[in-house]
């Protein structure tokens, strides 16, 4: 048996790929930030797939959190061989309105925590093989004006994941997954994805398990490393620009 940390695991997207993992008979650490409720209710729902599960706390805006996070998942068991980056912050944030600090708080979360996490897991892992997967956004082949600091940030970590996948070869492979239209951000409803399912080319929009199946592909290829898989119904062919 095998485990996976999952970020940001404790619901919405993170909770779908926590759960597709564990029914494929892996283990999780599900780490999560302020939702503690969910990520325990989430971690009963793991376990009904007879695979154990851990929760663990950290807040990815401390550097000492991120710092520790993976020595102390790794206290909770050894066989550690996967890492899914999926937390994230989606401010609002206006390309010629945002302050210094906005980049930062984004940046933290978005993109060096993943790029700290994997490090890190790397240098623990030593001479024993792993899996990194990076969750992107299919915004990256477009612009997005109004979350300027978010936009920048995974187009950060895209990157992050081409130039992790060189450094970290031959025994880690680093790849993503690039989400389009899947769930409504918090506090809104499917009538925003409605909306703008118009402008993607297979005029509907995703699922979550859309995104876990790309996912576990990734998990289970031992030849694929620094590529980025799109899993938003054809957008990035006619890339987005979301003016703000
Ligand atoms: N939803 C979509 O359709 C969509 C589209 C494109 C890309 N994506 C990407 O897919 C991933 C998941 O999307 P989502 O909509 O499910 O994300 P989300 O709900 O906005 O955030 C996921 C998790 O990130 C964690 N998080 C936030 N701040 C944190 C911090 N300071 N430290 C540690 N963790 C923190 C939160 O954990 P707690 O709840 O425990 O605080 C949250 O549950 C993200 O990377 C997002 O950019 C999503």
């Amino acid at each position: 048996m095998t485990t996976a940390i999952v970020t940001g695991g404790a619901k919405r997207l993170g909770k779908e790929i926590a759960l597709a993992l564990a029914k494929e008979g892996i283990n999780i650490i599900l780490h999560y930030n302020t939702s503690r409720e969910e990520a325990e209710k989430t971690k009963k729902e793991i376990e009904g797939f007879n695979v154990k599960c851990w929760t663990i706390n950290a807040d990815f805006s401390d550097q000492e959190a991120i710092n520790t996070l993976i020595d102390r998942a790794f206290s909770l068991t050894d066989d550690i061989t996967f890492l899914i980056n999926n937390s994230s912050i989606f401010p609002l944030g206006k390309w010629d309105k945002v302050e210094f600090q906005d980049f930062i708080n984004t940046f933290k979360v978005n993109s060096l925590a993943p790029y700290l996490l994997s490090i890190r897991f790397a240098n623990k892992l030593g001479n024993r093989e792993g899996k990194v997967v990076n969750v992107l956004d299919s915004i990256i082949s477009g612009y997005n004006f109004e979350r300027y600091p978010y936009y920048l940030s995974k187009k950060l970590l895209e990157t992050i994941t081409y130039s992790l996948a060189l450094k970290l070869a031959p025994n880690i492979t680093v790849n993503a997954v690039a989400p389009g239209l899947i769930l409504p951000p918090e506090g809104k409803g499917y009538d925003y994805l409605e909306k703008l399912k118009e402008n993607v080319p297979l005029k509907r929009y995703g699922s979550p398990k859309d995104v876990a199946n790309a996912v576990i592909f990734l998990l289970k290829s031992d030849f694929i490393t620094g590529q980025i898989i799109y899993i938003d119904g054809g957008e990035h062919l006619k890339p987005r620009i979301v003016e703000g």
